[in-house]
């Protein structure tokens, strides 16, 4: 097998898969139109689709499926396919990004498919600011589905918290403290400039430098958490506060970039693959396999598209094109 890898040589092996653009709820940086439009049906992925790829990217060496959205946990059966996405020969670890809405329901059957690593989409732990970030009033059931997720054994679960300058900066210290008590991994990720809110990074941008100060001021001395025990985190700092149970992780994808090391790639619902994040390059996979395509074929396409991962110039953003398409239909 030969390893799938960037231009740089970094190997790929991480691969986040939006399996759904639809979502409940509106988080103004990610899907701000209240009139979004779905793709049609038939340009979203099947399951079996979706399978056909991993499988073939399992062969050159990704070991680690991120399942996101939109919201994963609206789709069918997502148990289930996340059960045969980790039946996958190679594949080490399935884990889901969610909004926490419905995720009380599937606990039992995510448990059951062997799935034990959650993200929790979690930018406030005021009911009313959750209302205005997301245009629903559902911070009690996410809150009681984050408890019941930790209660019932899953680990790590995640807190994404998008740290955001007059929204939440004034609960950072909030999140922090939970991890004292609690086997929480808060993470805090910095604005990024996406789809149709980018513009509102300049108004809302907050440095990790500044949270991790501001936690240090507080809260008190912060400790790495050693690499080796790292290995899988991403682009997370890790730390924790002194005699926690929980976590802290901070993620500077504006501030200080790690596309050095960026080993992962993303497949849209729609079928499109992308090399990085924050630039619109992406290649089709799903009509070529409507066409026909052969594994060779199909692969040729993935090696292409990881060999446009590449390491910007230092110090500045040239690896930053442009993002237009929302989040909500690329997956965080
Ligand atoms: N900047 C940073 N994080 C974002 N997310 C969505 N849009 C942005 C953005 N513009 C996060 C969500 C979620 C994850 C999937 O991506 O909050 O936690
Ligand atoms: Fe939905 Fe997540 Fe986007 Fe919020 S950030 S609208 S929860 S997909």
């Amino acid at each position: 097998m030969e390893q799938l890898v960037s231009q740089n040589k970094q190997p790929v092996t991480y691969l986040r898969l939006s399996v759904t653009d639809k979502c409940q709820l509106r988080c103004f940086y990610c899907a701000p139109h209240s009139k979004f439009i779905w793709q049609p049906h038939e340009k979203i992925m099947r399951y079996e689709e979706m399978l056909r790829i991993i499988n073939i990217m399992s062969n050159i060496g990704v070991e680690k499926i991120r399942i996101t959205g939109g919201e994963p946990l609206l789709k069918k059966d997502i148990a289930r396919f996340m059960g045969n996405v980790a039946d996958i020969p190679g594949i080490k670890d399935v884990s889901l990004t969610t909004n926490g809405l419905l995720l009380g329901k599937h606990l039992q059957d995510l448990m059951d498919a062997g799935i034990k690593r959650i993200n929790v989409s979690l930018d406030t732990l005021n009911p009313a600011i959750f209302k205005s970030i997301t245009g629903v009033d559902a911070f009690q059931v996410v809150w009681d589905n984050i408890v019941k997720s930790m209660e019932m054994g899953f680990h790590p679960v995640k807190l994404n918290v998008v740290a955001m300058k007059d929204i939440n900066d004034n609960e950072i210290i909030d999140f922090a403290t939970l991890t004292m008590n609690m086997p929480l991994n808060i993470r805090f990720i910095e604005f990024m400039p996406i789809g149709p809110a980018a513009h509102l990074m300049a108004k809302h941008f907050l440095a990790v430098d500044e949270i991790i100060d501001k936690i240090k001021t507080e809260l008190g001395p912060i400790v790495p958490i050693k690499k080796e025990f790292n290995k899988h985190q991403g682009p997370a700092t890790l730390y924790r506060l002194e005699n926690s149970v929980g976590e802290l992780g901070f993620i500077s994808a504006m501030s200080h970039h790690f596309c050095e090391t960026c080993n992962r790639i993303r497949l849209t619902c729609d079928g499109k693959l992308r090399p990085c994040l924050l630039n619109d390059i992406e290649f089709d996979l799903l009509s070529p396999i409507r066409m026909g395509a052969g594994d060779n074929d199909l692969e040729a396409i993935i090696r292409k598209t990881a060999l446009l991962k590449s390491r910007p110039a230092t110090g500045n953003m040239t690896c930053i094109k442009k993002c237009m398409r929302p989040m909500i239909s690329i997956g965080g």
